[in-house]
């Protein structure tokens, strides 16, 4: 008869929770702060918006990251609070997995398939939904990174290195494929994925363009194919996932972009988020910020690879947009 035998992996995340209620300042962030989730509430002035567009409220979502640790409780009260917004519009930024690993397919297609809105879902790609997830090597360089141990080991190790960036996106991830399960799985659902591509989307007589960036540490970020259909004629939503992407959209159309990928800094304490929020612009931590003529939103998302958020609450963002006249 086979011997179960321990896996380490469970059993050092065992370990941590263990410690995490055993010591009074581990419980908030690893048991409370991640299980909470803000709604912001955002009115943005756009200029020349189309009058019919005025007051249209858009809902973004971001970093779900779905793992065992996610509950169907945390999921329903997602599901509740969104539905309760009742948005003309949804979009997800980005990374639905962890390490492009597709543990919890089921629960996914559900949650996707509670969500509607009547003008449309759309998704964009993060860095951990492609065949193979990307993400920052040692050496500080875009590259395939795969789960090989523990994500509380992986979090402590990120504690005590430092990693220069070096922006360059290796061979490995610039030629990683799509995740064929995962798009399949968005067919199945409202959510239709844009993938350096523009949707023009009627709304109440008007149309509002709704651009998706592919992922910038994949060498996908790549604006002169997706803003081809855009209709200049109209305002637009640019989905952009990483903010470090940004640089390479000012000069395309756009009044708002929206990201995530940063968490909020997740452990987001002085010195020690820089560890964990690994950025070519610090400033793009999370919130609004204006960049050139655009306004930037970098939402916190709502969940994380390691389960720990502090002072960085899970977030959905419920944005209206008004005429500026
Ligand atoms: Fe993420």
């Amino acid at each position: 008869m086979k011997k179960n035998t321990p896996n380490p992996t469970h059993l050092s995340d065992f370990l941590w929770d263990l410690w995490c209620v055993a010591s009074i300042i581990g419980i908030w962030p690893r048991f409370i702060e991640p299980n909470l989730l803000h709604t912001t509430k955002l009115n943005l002035k756009i200029p020349k918006l189309p009058q019919a567009l005025h007051g249209i409220k858009i809902l973004q979502f971001s970093d779900l990251h779905l793992n065992s640790n996610v509950s169907d409780f945390f999921l329903r009260k997602l599901v509740q609070k969104i539905k309760k917004l009742s948005p003309d519009l949804i979009v997800f930024t980005g990374d639905f997995l962890c390490y492009s690993q597709m543990k919890d397919k089921i629960r996914l297609q559900q949650l996707l398939n509670s969500l509607e809105a009547p003008c449309g879902c759309f998704a964009i790609l993060g860095n951990h939904d492609y065949e193979k997830s990307v993400s920052i090597n040692p050496q500080g360089d875009y590259d395939i990174i795969s789960k090989k141990r523990s994500m509380i080991k992986e979090g402590f190790s990120r504690l005590f290195t430092t990693v220069k960036l070096t922006k360059v996106v290796s061979p490995a991830a610039k030629s990683v494929g799509l995740h064929q399960e995962l798009l399949d799985l968005l067919q199945q659902t409202p959510f239709k994925l844009l993938h350096n591509n523009t949707a023009v989307v009627p709304i109440k007589g008007s149309y509002l363009n709704l651009c998706g960036l592919g992922e910038y540490i994949c060498g996908r970020c790549q604006p002169e194919i997706a803003f081809t259909h855009y209709d200049r004629r109209y305002p637009g939503i640019v989905l952009a996932h990483n903010p470090d992407s940004i640089p390479l959209l000012e000069s395309f159309p756009g009044d708002i972009i929206l990201c995530g990928h940063t968490h909020g800094g997740q452990i987001n304490i002085p010195w020690m988020w820089k560890k964990f929020t690994l950025l070519e612009n610090m400033n793009f931590k999370n919130g609004l910020h204006k960049v050139g003529t655009k306004w930037v939103y970098i939402n916190r998302g709502i969940g994380s690879v390691m389960p720990f958020r502090w002072f960085a609450r899970p977030e959905i963002l419920l944005l209206s947009l008004e005429s500026d006249s």
